[in-house]
């Protein structure tokens, strides 16, 4: 009797390793089938996949809406907001950011050939918005916000103190694509507050709440990500 209890609980273990692994070695299709199974499947029956042509128009969605940090050609701090960045390149790091001419950021990244990116989050919005409001041409933005210019470690730029995530960044190069002139940053330094690490000192973007920007709008991150953490086979945690 003892001897058949202690067999079922071996064979219970060894059932359980294997329901394990398996799920481990599920196909695509099964992975899919397993989220679908869970979450709202397509729903074919509705005519709700008519697309409308809108023509030559920026539905890019979300946006990111980035703080550029900069010095004029006096040396005087400069911030302006700007949704058309991007990560560029991985090795060396890269990112873009496209600016016009009109801004007055365009000319100090432009004799400087650097800038900082400093990335808000969602209680830094108002300062976003200044930022893209008015113009370092008029106004030191530094002064009127009462926000603190650092000066970066490793390129000609002030960061942003109050931010909590900043890149130090050297323009490689630049492209002047029609309205835009699109400078290339390599990123030489990226800092972030103490307080978005985990007690093992790596970053933890869990504590951060990020601004996300599109169609004229600013959203905060978190009301954006839940629920769509879903794994599929093959994907990267
Ligand atoms: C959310 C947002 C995103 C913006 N993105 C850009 C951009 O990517 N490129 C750009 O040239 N201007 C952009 N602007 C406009 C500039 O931030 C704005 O013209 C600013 O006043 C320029 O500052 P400056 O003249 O001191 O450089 C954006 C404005 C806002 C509010």
């Amino acid at each position: 009797m003892q001897k058949s209890k202690i067999l079922n609980f071996i064979l219970g273990i060894i059932i359980l390793v294997f329901l394990f692994l398996g799920r481990g070695s599920e196909t695509p299709a099964e992975g899919l089938k397993r989220i679908f199974g869970k979450t709202a499947q397509p729903d074919t029956s509705k005519m709700i996949y008519n697309k409308q042509s809108q023509g030559v128009k920026n539905l890019v969605f979300p946006e990111p809406a980035m703080v550029i940090g900069s010095y004029d050609s006096v040396g005087q701090p400069n911030i302006m907001t700007a949704a058309w960045f991007g990560v560029a390149c991985s090795r060396p790091f890269k990112v873009s950011v496209s600016l016009r001419p009109a801004t007055y950021s365009y000319h100090g990244i432009t004799a400087n050939m650097a800038f900082t990116v400093n990335v808000p989050d969602a209680s830094l919005i108002s300062y976003v918005k200044f930022a893209g409001k008015y113009s370092g041409k008029d106004m030191n933005k530094f002064d009127e916000t009462g926000l603190t210019p650092v000066k970066s470690e490793y390129v000609n730029a002030p960061y942003i103190k109050e931010f909590p995530i900043v890149m130090e960044c050297k323009v490689t190069e630049y492209h002047d694509l029609g309205s835009h002139r699109q400078f290339i940053g390599e990123v030489v330094d990226a800092k972030i507050d103490e307080r978005l690490l985990d007690e093992e000192g790596k970053v933890n973007m869990d504590l951060f709440n990020p601004v996300i920007y599109g169609q004229g709008k600013y959203y905060s991150g978190l009301d954006l990500i839940q629920n769509i953490n879903e794994i599929l086979p093959g994907e990267n945690k």
